[in-house]
């Protein structure tokens, strides 16, 4: 019938993509925040990548309905739900990648740094159960403030005994993807070709973008610099506002995180051409975390790309030194945070 040789051409073409396109899906990709204004997107771009064969998602509520959805896509990875405390072990175990967006997002008038009170202590208990039972799991944090939620995940997992400064991130991948958009727009380049690193940390004046470095070399006015690095300081702010108390961007960052991802597990998988700016442990500057462009291998942060760091223009050199105190106030608190627990 039609519809026989209509399924039986589908099947070969599925064949033909499976024994030369498909590469080996094994990795296994958990979500903790799954079912939020982030964590739906994002499950739904790692349900499309070829490299994972399990995705587990994990909320406090409505997970089982994104699960159910999204396992019906026919692409590689197995969708499992989990819910409540005492299913995040199991939805960890075995994990290679765990990425951390729970949490409240900014409303206007807000800074990161307002969300502190609560999402400390969500990254808190979340990242005790990572330390617990995958503690060689690369975890990526998107729960802000960044700046602070990275330090408190480093000193639970020290105090956990299983810290590895290598596969601890911070997820400022969405600075990059707005720097190379906004760039691309201005100087009318090719977006596939832009790429601006972007360094510091995630908020306000900490994200700095280095636009001296961009790829391919162009040249910008002082006042084109300083329009650009405004607005991709305060583009965050830019989607809260427009979205005026429905939460902060979600899908150009669940998009962001979805890049981060893909390249860690191609770093996992052998690709030694891997770069990606990160917020992570840094010797860069005397400051302890920093965000910079990294290249990453199977077990981590394999080197810190130094020539990003080399020349950079007076007011780079100037938004650097400004930037330093607020960057260090937001580390400092984190740390305090995990130390002043009972
Ligand atoms: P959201 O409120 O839509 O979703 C958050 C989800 O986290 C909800 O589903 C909620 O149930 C869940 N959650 C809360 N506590 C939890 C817990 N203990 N365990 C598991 N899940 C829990 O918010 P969103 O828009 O997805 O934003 C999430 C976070 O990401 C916010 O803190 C936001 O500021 C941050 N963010 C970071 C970046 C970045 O560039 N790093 C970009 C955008 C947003
Ligand atoms: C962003 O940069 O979009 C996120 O950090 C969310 C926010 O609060 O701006």
């Amino acid at each position: 019938s039609i519809q026989k040789s209509f399924v039986s051409r589908a099947q070969k073409r599925n064949q033909r993509s499976w024994t030369y396109v498909q590469p080996q899906a094994s990795y296994k990709v958990a979500v903790l925040g799954a079912a939020g204004g982030i964590g739906q997107p994002l499950a739904l771009l790692v349900k499309m990548s070829p490299l994972v064969s399990a995705l587990n998602l994990y909320d406090v509520a409505n997970v089982k309905g994104v699960a159910a959805d999204l396992s019906h896509c026919n692409t590689p990875s197995q969708v499992s739900n989990f819910t409540g405390d005492k299913e995040l072990a199991s939805c960890l175990k075995g994990v290679n990648v765990v990425v951390i967006p729970a949490g409240v997002p900014r409303k206007p008038g807000m800074t990161r740094d307002d969300l502190f009170n609560i999402n400390a202590s969500i990254v808190r208990s979340l990242v005790e159960a990572v330390a617990d039972n995958c503690p060689d799991a690369f975890i990526h944090i998107i729960s802000n403030p960044v700046n602070s939620t990275v330090p408190i995940a480093a000193e639970i997992l020290k105090q956990k005994g299983v810290y590895d400064p290598k596969k601890l991130f911070g997820v400022t991948t969405l600075d990059v993807v707005r720097a190379n958009t906004f760039v691309a727009q201005k100087k009318n380049l090719r977006l596939i070709d832009v790429d601006v690193p972007v360094i510091g940390g995630h908020a306000g004046i900490t994200i700095l973008p280095l636009l001296s470095k961009t790829k391919p070399s162009v040249t910008f006015t002082d006042e084109e610099v300083q329009e650009l690095t405004v607005r991709i300081q305060n583009a965050g702010t830019e989607v809260v506002e427009a979205k005026a108390g429905a939460g902060s961007a979600t899908l150009s960052m669940a998009y962001a995180a979805a890049r981060f991802v893909e390249s860690s597990l191609r770093a996992f998988d052998g690709d030694s051409d891997v770069y990606e700016c990160s917020y992570v442990q840094s010797e860069v500057t005397e400051l302890p975390f920093f965000a910079s462009r990294i290249k990453l291998g199977r077990e981590g942060v394999e080197a810190v790309v130094k020539s990003d760091l080399e020349g950079f223009t007076k007011y780079e050199e100037k938004a650097l030194e400004a930037l330093k105190p607020e960057l260090k106030a937001s580390i400092e608190k984190g740390i305090n945070f995990v130390h002043k627990q009972p």
